[in-house]
């Protein structure tokens, strides 16, 4: 058994170089080796003990927090963008609700945004046991980080810009979202962006927003990809622009070379404004309602072992995500009657919360040696090359390049396969650790291979988040179900055979790139047989971290939660601005299309009430 620590084979061997005699320098090395240190003995909790136990002496009473227009319950993609845009109206008092605590030096590294899996940024929950996916993991449960920090997932994650394709909103629309086609939501991208990449498709682009997307430094490896994918007929492309499908270096939230999260961007530059009150360590336990007028009051929460009510004049906005919302939700008696009353609790508004769970798979088995070696160094040599905006700790998640196709129709401009470079592959022993792998002997190596994923970005199969029991202490069930359709299988094979593909090419041949396995399994089947590769793509899932749609909008409360305007069907002063609402995923990574959400809901909520304070008009 190959078991490596986690930063150990970053930490050694130590070098020492000039840099070492600069202080400043060494004490950024200490800051990130303390940080991975912790990391590596760092374990996932199995609930929210940490976060709501009341001390009881003091526990009994709920103290008064105090009246808000507006508050915000999570300060992720949706909450810190809301937060910021709501402020902006100097009458508005805003009370903006976080679970977890501040982001750090550490968190800004683009390239600890693997480790910060194990560390209390990360809620930690893990998916029900899958039963055709996740089958290299231990119990068959993949991982399903979900960020708890001011940035909220935005701060955790691989910082990749995509906002998926003009089809997605348009389909979008004609679920019965009116005002949400693609016309309608390209001006919402382009408030919230700065765009700094060489080759911009203008008319597409933002330039005078708060969020700075740009590429970073590429690796020996972004050249041959790209040449290769331009062998086999794609072209190098802006996919935020007018045409998806194509090949490019991958475009990050990134400032500089550290990471542009919600917190970040939205919330950090902004705490001078006197209307705004980021209150953290805050873990919101439950609504405060009004049961017989249906009507939202505001939020019971449980910060230092203290229990706080918080009241809200206007508008109570859940911005909890695709995970914790609904929980919030149903152990507040909204939600689907039967579940919740298999939990004991009274049903205010049946509705289908935690329903309709959409999430994109990824196949993590393709891994191609190269006679390369890259980035075989001591942590202080990466760092030093960070500073010198280098690789490979510019990039989150080590992601290089991004090609998005469709396997099934080469014509096609609506993308169902994303494949994603990185280089260098996840290091072994924070695979282990980050997909939840059972202890196996690695056969990737960290410094001479490439990986790439495949992304299955329309699937058929669909997901649930359901709870466990009334107390907010229990983590909620998340069940992906993945692969539970046979259709998602096949696409995700086709999209290995066109992966394969590279290896023919010149580009991949002039560094002798050959497929390795990363693991010994499914060796009863034929290498690269059909069974082959459906035992490999069940075995090598990952999430690709994009749960959406458990409170989905729609035109009707028989299969929606929220209206088109995301407020919660059946009670009043109620909105879920998150992931949660997107009716039907989009063809690329999600926090674009959270923050595109955010930034109407906040139009919305500002044409709403707004115009109401100036005619003195009493809502
Ligand atoms: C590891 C990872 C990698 C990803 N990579 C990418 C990527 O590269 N590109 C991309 O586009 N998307 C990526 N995503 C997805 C993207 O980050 C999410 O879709 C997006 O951040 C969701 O935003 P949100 O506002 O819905 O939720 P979040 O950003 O998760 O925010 C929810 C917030 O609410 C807080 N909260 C939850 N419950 C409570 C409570 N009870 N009380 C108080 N506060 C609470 C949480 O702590 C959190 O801060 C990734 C996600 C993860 C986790
Ligand atoms: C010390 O290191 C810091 C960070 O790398 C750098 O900004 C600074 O210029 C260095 N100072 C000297 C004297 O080398
Ligand atoms: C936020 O509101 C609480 C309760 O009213 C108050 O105690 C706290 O000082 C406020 N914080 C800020 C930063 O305004
Ligand atoms: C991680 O780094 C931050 C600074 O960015 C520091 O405040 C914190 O103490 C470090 N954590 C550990 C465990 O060393
Ligand atoms: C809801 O939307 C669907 C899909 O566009 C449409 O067929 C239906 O008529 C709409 N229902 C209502 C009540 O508007
Ligand atoms: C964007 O990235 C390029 C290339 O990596 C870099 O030269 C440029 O300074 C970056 N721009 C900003 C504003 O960060
Ligand atoms: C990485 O470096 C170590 C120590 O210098 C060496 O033993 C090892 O063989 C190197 N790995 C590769 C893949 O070159
Ligand atoms: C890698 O292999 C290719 C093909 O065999 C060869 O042409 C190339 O010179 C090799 N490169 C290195 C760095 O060994
Ligand atoms: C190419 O790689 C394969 C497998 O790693 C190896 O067996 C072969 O010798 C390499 N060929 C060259 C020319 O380097």
């Amino acid at each position: 058994m190959i078991y490596l620590q986690l930063c150990a084979l970053l930490v050694l061997p130590w070098s020492f170089s000039a840099e070492t005699n600069n202080e400043t320098f060494q004490a950024f090395v200490d800051m990130v080796v303390s940080n991975l240190t912790a990391c590596d003995n760092y374990k996932l909790p199995v609930n929210n003990e940490n976060l709501c136990s009341v001390r009881s002496s003091k526990g009994e009473e709920f103290r008064d927090f105090g009246s808000f227009d507006f508050i915000i319950v999570g300060a992720g993609s949706a909450g810190t963008l809301l937060a910021n845009r709501l402020t902006e109206i100097k009458e508005w008092k805003v009370l903006l609700l976080e679970a977890g605590g501040k982001e750090n030096d550490f968190s800004d590294i683009p390239g600890m945004a693997l480790p910060l899996y194990l560390t209390d940024m990360n809620w930690g929950y893990l998916s029900t046991p899958q039963e055709r996916a996740c089958k290299a993991m231990k119990e068959s449960k993949c991982v399903c980080p979900r960020g708890k920090v001011v940035g909220g997932s935005s701060t955790i994650n691989a910082k990749m810009y995509s906002r998926g394709n003009k089809d997605d909103f348009d389909a979008w629309e004609k679920l019965g979202n009116p005002g949400w086609s693609y016309q309608d939501v390209l001006p919402y991208f382009k408030k919230t962006e700065n765009c700094h990449i060489y080759n911009p498709d203008p008319p597409y682009r933002g330039s005078g927003g708060l969020l700075d997307v740009n590429y970073t430094a590429p690796t020996v490896f972004t050249s041959i990809f790209l040449k290769g994918k331009e062998e086999l007929g794609y072209q190098l492309n802006d996919y935020n622009g007018k045409q998806q499908i194509g090949v490019s270096q991958v475009q990050f939230t990134i400032k500089g070379n550290k990471i542009a999260s919600g917190g970040r961007a939205f919330i950090d530059p902004f705490m001078n404004r006197k209307n705004l009150n980021v209150t953290i360590n805050a873990f919101v336990t439950r609504l405060i309602i009004d049961k017989e007028k249906k009507r939202v009051l505001g939020v019971e929460f449980v910060q230092d072992g203290r229990k706080y009510a918080a009241k809200a004049k206007k508008e109570v906005i859940l911005s909890a995500g695709a995970i914790n919302t609904p929980q919030i939700l149903m152990i507040s008696g909204i939600g689907p009657q039967e579940a919740l009353s298999k939990i004991g609790v009274e049903t205010l508004v049946d509705l289908p919360v935690g329903l309709n769970m959409e999430d994109h798979a990824a196949f993590t088995g393709l891994n191609f040696r190269t006679n390369h070696t890259l980035f075989n160094d001591s942590i202080e040599v990466l760092l030093e090359r960070y500073l010198n905006d280098q690789r490979p700790l510019t990039a989150a998640f080590n992601a290089d390049c991004v090609s998005f196709i469709n396997v099934n129709d080469r014509k096609s401009s609506v993308p169902n396969i994303e494949q994603v470079l990185m280089v260098p592959p996840f290091e072994n022993s924070q695979a282990i650790k980050v997909l939840n792998l059972k202890d196996v002997k690695p056969l990737s190596n960290p410094y001479t291979d490439m990986h790439v994923w495949l992304i299955l970005l329309h699937p058929k199969s669909k997901g649930s988040v359901t709870l466990k029991s009334k107390d907010p202490l229990d983590f909620p069930n998340v069940d992906y179900n993945y692969y539970a359709e046979e259709e998602d299988l096949r696409t995700m094979h086709k999209g290995v055979e066109e992966t394969l593909k590279l290896l023919e090419t010149k580009a991949f041949k002039s560094i002798n790139a050959t497929y390795i396995p990363v693991i010994e399994i499914c060796t009863e089947h034929k290498e690269g047989s059909h069974e082959f590769w459906h035992c490999m793509i069940e075995h090598l899932t990952s999430t690709m971290y994009h749960p959406v749609g458990t409170t989905r909008m729609g035109n009707s409360s028989k299969d929606a939660v929220v209206t088109p305007k995301l407020t919660v069907y059946g009670v009043e002063r109620l909105r879920v601005v998150d992931a949660g609402v997107i009716p039907r995923i989009v063809s690329a990574n999600t926090n674009a299309a959270v923050y595109m959400i955010a930034e109407k809901a906040a139009d919305e909520i500002k044409g709403l009430y707004h115009r109401s304070i100036a005619t003195g008009k009493q809502l």
